[in-house]
Parts: structure tokens; sequence; C-alpha cells
């Protein structure tokens, strides 16, 4: 096991280079199941959580080989499939697994997945997965912790989720993309993760309409065919930097984004007094002195569930007292004890954390609990004083590409070291 020693506190300066999404790529990843022929991705990062699901591909007979030079191309075909179950042992590690479910079932009529099991940050059920599938026709049973699935042929249905789970919008795209007629998801999610699955899945000859909306209508196809397709850039890595170059009071370009897929984070911040030029490809900030912020989480196109951590290390070093309310996640403040060691001042009371900032942080040693969490860990110890020591990082490399080196090469004095 690996931690970092970061000297702080450091004030960043330079580029750099935001990788593929690993939120886009997981469902991407499965959705090479539904087809015999190759399907060949281009800049796959280099993530625990992608190394997992192909571990958990390759176990069902997906052959992955990487391209001979170009790094991040990589060859999957789902050919010769010998197997249509998703252990626990990989799917507890990283619960994107049950992302194999809908393509399994619409392609080999069957599926055999373990139950994902809670996590850190919540008990993350997948009831709203299952009911989709079972309207197209599955019969679900659950047994001894696996979903156990099998159809006489999927059929098209209307299906409205209660909630716009992100999991469950794309297991059922994938299992409408084969099912027999038409199927339409009301109150689908509107995460830009979504939209690149879906465009995926047409890149392979599938049929859908309305992405981008709430309603998704999807005409089942016989056969869906090979394709060549790269994820868009990853929108959570680029908020993490950017709420770190915000923090350090740095000047940094962040390059390889789509701005517009976290407008709902830049334009708060420039609405509070952040300098930031918005760019094409790119954000670039300035030092900021930015006023007290009110954020509460939200399903997309809100402030995303995932940037809450980063941004609660920001508020820690502004001057006032700033509110944030986790609205999707019922255990995802595991960072706020941990950030209070390096002498945050944050109050928690229920969902909403009141973090007032302006006073001296001191570094200290600190422990991951879950993966924003750990960056949130990093870009607090980065404003302290003197030396942290961040442990357990592994929950880190789930989700970001390199992240010592790049702090590093943006002026952080930051090692990783073995535990
Ligand atoms: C995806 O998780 C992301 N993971 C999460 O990112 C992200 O936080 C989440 O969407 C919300 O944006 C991947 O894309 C791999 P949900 P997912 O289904 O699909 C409840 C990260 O840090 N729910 O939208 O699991 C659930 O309990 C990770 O990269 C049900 O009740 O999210 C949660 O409270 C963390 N029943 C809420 O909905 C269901 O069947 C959001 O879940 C499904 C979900």
């Amino acid at each position: 096991m690996d931690k970092l020693i970061i000297e702080g506190p450091n004030k960043l300066s330079g580029e750099v280079e935001i990788s593929c999404s690993k939120n886009a790529y997981l469902p991407i990843m499965c959705g090479a199941l539904l087809t015999k022929e190759e399907v060949c991705f281009t800049k796959l990062p280099n993530l625990f959580d992608i190394r997992t699901m192909k571990r958990l591909l390759g176990d069902l007979g997906v052959s992955i080989k990487p391209h001979s030079s170009e790094k991040g191309t990589e060859y999957f075909c789902a050919e010769n499939i010998t197997k249509k179950e998703a252990s626990y042992d990989l799917v507890k590690t990283m619960r994107a697994g049950v992302l194999v479910l809908g393509p399994l079932l619409a392609r080999f009529k069957e599926a055999k997945v373990s139950l994902p099991g809670g996590c850190a940050i919540g008990t993350r059920p997948i009831d709203i997965h299952l009911k989709a599938l079972e309207k197209m026709n599955a019969e679900i049973t659950t047994e001894g912790g696996y979903v156990i699935a099998k159809t006489t042929g999927l059929k098209g249905a209307t299906i409205t989720f209660p909630f716009p789970s992100v999991g469950a919008t794309e297991n059922t795209m994938m299992a409408a993309t084969l099912a027999d007629g038409v199927t339409i998801i009301e109150n689908a999610a509107l995460e830009p993760e979504i939209e690149d699955l879906g465009k995926f899945l047409i890149s392979m000859g599938a049929k859908i309409d309305g992405l981008g909306t709430s309603v998704l209508r999807i005409q089942g196809v016989p056969a869906l065919h090979g394709t060549e397709y790269q994820a868009i850039p990853d929108r959570i890595e680029a908020i993490t930097y950017l709420m770190a170059a915000l923090a350090t009071k740095g000047d940094v370009k962040i390059k390889n984004i789509i701005p517009a897929h976290f407008e709902s984070v830049w334009s708060m911040l420039i609405d509070h007094g952040a300098k930031l030029e918005i760019g094409p490809d790119f954000i670039k900030t300035s030092p900021s002195e930015i006023s007290p912020l009110v954020i509460e989480t939200r399903p997309y196109p809100g402030f995303p569930t995932d940037a809450q951590a980063q941004t609660m290390a920001l508020m820690a070093v502004m001057n006032g007292s700033s509110v944030i309310t986790e609205n999707i996640f019922e255990n995802r403040f595991m960072h706020v004890p941990e950030m209070m060691r390096l002498s945050a001042k944050i109050t928690l009371k229920g969902p909403t954390a009141i973090v007032t900032g302006g006073e001296k942080l001191i570094g200290a040693p600190v422990m991951c609990t879950d993966l924003r969490a750990s960056a949130a860990l990093v870009l607090t110890a980065l404003c302290a004083e003197g030396k942290s020591e961040v442990r357990r990082i592994y929950h880190l490399d789930r989700g970001y590409e390199n992240l010592d080196q790049k702090f590093k090469v943006l002026g952080a004095k930051i090692e990783r070291v073995p535990e």
C-alpha cells in the first residue's frame, strides 16, 4: 500500500491534461458485450477501476488486447463469451460491475451478477435497475448475494424511473438496444456519461433518440456491430484540479475538457468571484477571492455529488462560512473528520456541512476512506502548513490517473512512498 507525503502550502501553476472519463468508460466497456465483433477503445485511462472492469470482462470470456504501440488503445471482442456470471470478489471492489447485467441479458438471455453490496458512501441498492429489467420481460431472483436473471427474450417497455439513477439508466439503455420493440425510459439520468454511452451504442448500430433529455426512446435491433470509440474527458477529474487551483490561489490551465459538462460548477464559482477564463476545451484559473458558497448536490445538471468533497476543501481555505448539502448519498461526509485533523473548521448537521475557512490549516497524517474523499484530503493537505501524510491512497488510484505526477508538474511538493 502507498501513501502520499505532501509539504504545504503550495501555489499551483502550469498546465494539466485531463484523462478520459472513468464513469463514461466503465458502462461503455460493458457495452462491448452487446456485439460479437471487435470494439476498439482509445485513451482508456490507466485506473484501478478500469483494470478491474477488464478483469471482470476477461473472466466472462471477452478477449482484450492492447495496441502494439499506442498507449491506452485496446481491442475488446466478446465473440466467445464462456461465462455469464460476474463474481462477488470482482463486483464488491467495483460496483460498476452490475452494468454487465443489461448487456448479458440482452445478448445471452441470462446473467448472474453479484449484488454490489454497499460502499463507504451508502447502501447503494440496485432496485431501480432490477424493476426496469423485469418490465422488459426478465425474470429476476436474488439468491446467495447474487442477482439471477433470465429471459425468453427482452421486450421493449415504457419505464418511468422514480429517481434518475445513472446506473439504472445505463443498464436499461444497453438492455433495450437488442430488445424486441421500443423501450421508452422516462426520468432518465441526464449526466454527460449517459449521452456518451448512447453515442457509443449508436456507433454500434443502436437506434436511440432523446439523448441529452430525460426521455430516451430505444428501438431494439437484431444485432450490433463493432466500432472504435473514445470516451469524453473526465469532468470530475477536471473539477478536482479546478478546486485545487482555486484553493491554492494558483495560475493553472486545465486542458482537454468539455466546459459545458460542468457549467453548474464553474458558473457558480464565477458568480462568487472566481477569476476563470473558459475556453472551448480548457479552463484557466487566476488567484481569486471567492465569497462564501451555499451549495446543494443534485442530479445533473445540478451540482455533482462527486464534486462535494473537493469543494469542501476549497471552502476550508476561503474566508467566511460556506454551506454544502449532500442530497444524493446518505454517508458521503467521511472526509470531514479527516479534514478536521488538518484543522479545517467544519460542523455537520445531518446532510449539511458548514465550513468556516480563513484560519491556517496545519499538516497531519490523514486516512482515505473513498475515492472523492481522498481527493479532498490531498487538496486540503496542499493548502496546509507543513507535512501531511495521506494514507490508503488505493482509493485515489481507483479514479485518478497519475494524480501525484500531475500535481508535481503543477509545482506541488508531493511524493508517493510505500506505506
Ligand atoms: C454513478 O453511480 C457514479 N458511478 C457515481 O460516481 C456517482 O456518484 C453517481 O452516479 C451519481 O452521480 C459511476 O458512474 C461508475 P445512481 P450510480 O444510480 O450509478 C440511489 C465516483 O465517485 N439508487 O445515480 O451508483 C443510490 O442509492 C462514483 O466516481 C437507488 O436507490 O449512481 C444513490 O443514493 C461514486 N436504487 C442515488 O440513487 C437504484 O437502483 C444515486 O445513484 C439505484 C440508485
